[in-house]
């Protein structure tokens, strides 16, 4: 489903904003069929993939067979299965609008990134396309990017930037009848 959604232009820039270095280790949280993981072991690092969905897990070792720099793991946004300080970089692509509290997500987030870790996440500006919650299970309309700021902020990250990630994501109702084109947003900061 996420080909027609969005594309490489938002992998390219979350890993450019955040400067990404090999033989580093990177979480991706929400991590669904592995789009950013597979851009980030390309890049030579070492990946903890975590999501709630056992079936989105399997299909991501199914297509990552023989890849030994991925770590699955099954985890809630509130509960992530990673120790404190523990990992490099955090990248969460199209995951805060499912979550329930995204404020309490990113404190999760922060949890498990080193001191001087990267946190990274690409998501949907505000929109008034309401059939993305009832056909794609999104829990938030988008975010506004100050609202993002500010939870960084709250979280303890430092130096918080918010841009644009170039590139919108498109969907289709089920019905046809609509269309939905919204931008996507980068947020970077560090521990
Ligand atoms: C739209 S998909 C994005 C997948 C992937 N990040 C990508 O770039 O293609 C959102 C993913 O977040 C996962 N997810 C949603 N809510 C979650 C939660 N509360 N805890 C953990 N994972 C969650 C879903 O199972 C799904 O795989």
């Amino acid at each position: 489903m996420r080909e027609g959604f969005y594309s490489e232009a938002v992998r390219k820039k979350a890993f450019d904003i955040a400067g990404v270095q090999s033989d580093k280790l990177a979480a991706d949280i929400g991590a669904g069929t592995g789009f950013i993981t597979e851009g980030l072991i390309k890049r030579g690092l070492k990946v903890i993939a975590v999501d709630q969905s056992e079936a989105m897990l399997t299909e991501m070792r199914r297509k990552f067979i023989g890849f030994d720099a991925i770590d699955y793991r099954i985890g809630e946004a509130e509960e992530l299965p990673i120790s404190d300080e523990t990992v490099d970089y955090v990248f969460a692509n199209m995951y805060l609008h499912h979550v329930e509290s995204p404020i309490e997500a990113i404190k999760e987030m922060v949890r498990i990134l080193k001191s001087e870790g990267k946190l990274v996440v690409t998501d949907l500006d505000e929109h008034n396309f309401r059939f993305l919650r009832s056909e794609h299970h999104d829990l938030w309309m988008g975010f506004k990017r100050e609202d993002i700021k500010k939870w960084f902020k709250e979280a303890r990250i430092k130096n918080a930037i918010v841009d644009c990630a170039g590139e919108n994501c498109c969907a289709q109702s089920g019905s046809g009848d609509e269309h939905a084109s919204v931008s996507i947003f980068v947020a970077l900061g560090e521990k």
